[in-house]
């Protein structure tokens, strides 16, 4: 693979597993040094919901390297569960999965990110931001994921006047480990993704990994606020 992200200081949370794991695995074979972090794997462990080990974690790295060029926000936990069913802990539970995650280390890698003079951060939406799927108990998700889209458009016009770019990505059903608790608890729910999908496959992380490579790289700098689905077709029809 070309050194598309050459020279460049990539922070990945959710590093672990799935689509953090994809990016962090491509962006180093395009030259990126990595770091990744999660709850009890990578090269850091962090509990990224927790304000002090975030803030103590990002003033490292932005010490040892005096930059963040790039910060993709992969990690990410959501309870699914129907209304009626869903109690008022997971429903904090899931924002704090979904929208915390992503405030507290976007917040912590600010100075680092400012001190690059060309970054990118890369955030995960979902179809579930902007769509229902039948059969899918993701009340909270979809709140969660809407507001990450929400915010990033933020990010984006706070982050302009540094050369800061702030996108999302907007991933389709991804074949993850969180994606297959799914599959293995209701068997149907496979086809009835399938059946929104105009490729007729899932996804892998690698899927997503090509589009957030293309965002972390330079070839991408007149890109940003914006939202990209990476869905098979999902979210068109
Ligand atoms: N997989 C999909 O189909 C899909 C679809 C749409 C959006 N997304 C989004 O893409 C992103 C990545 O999803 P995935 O399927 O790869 O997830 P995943 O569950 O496979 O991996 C998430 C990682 O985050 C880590 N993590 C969770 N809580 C943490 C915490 N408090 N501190 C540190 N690390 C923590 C986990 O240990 C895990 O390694 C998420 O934002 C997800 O909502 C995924």
């Amino acid at each position: 693979m070309a050194k598309r992200l050459a020279g460049k200081l990539a922070v990945v949370t959710g590093a672990a597993n799935g689509i953090g794991k994809g990016c962090a695995d491509m962006f180093r074979k395009a030259g990126a040094e990595v770091i990744g972090i999660d709850l009890d794997e990578g090269d850091l462990i962090c509990d990224l919901t927790d304000e002090q080990e975030v803030a103590d974690r990002f003033r490292w790295i932005v010490c040892e390297h005096g930059r963040i060029d790039v910060l993709v926000n992969a990690a990410a936990f959501a309870v699914f569960e129907w209304i009626e069913k869903l109690t008022y802990e997971d429903w904090k539970r899931t924002l704090t999965g979904e929208l915390d995650i992503v405030f507290l280390p976007t917040r912590a890698a600010w100075p680092g990110l400012k001190a690059s003079g060309a970054a990118s951060i890369i955030n995960f939406a979902s179809a579930n931001a902007v769509h229902a799927l039948e059969g899918s108990p993701a009340l909270a998700h979809c709140a969660g994921k809407g507001g990450v889209l929400a915010m990033t458009r933020q990010l984006a016009m706070e982050g302009a006047p540094h050369n800061i770019r702030a996108n999302t990505i907007s991933p389709g059903f991804i074949r993850t480990a969180a994606t297959q608790r799914h599959l293995d608890f209701d068997p149907a729910m496979e086809q009835q993704v399938l059946a929104k999908n105009m490729l007729k496959r899932l996804g892998e992380p690698q899927d997503i990994a090509h589009c957030a490579l293309w965002l972390a790289s330079d070839e991408a700098r007149y890109v940003t606020a914006a939202d990209i689905s990476v869905d098979a077709g999902a979210t068109a029809w």
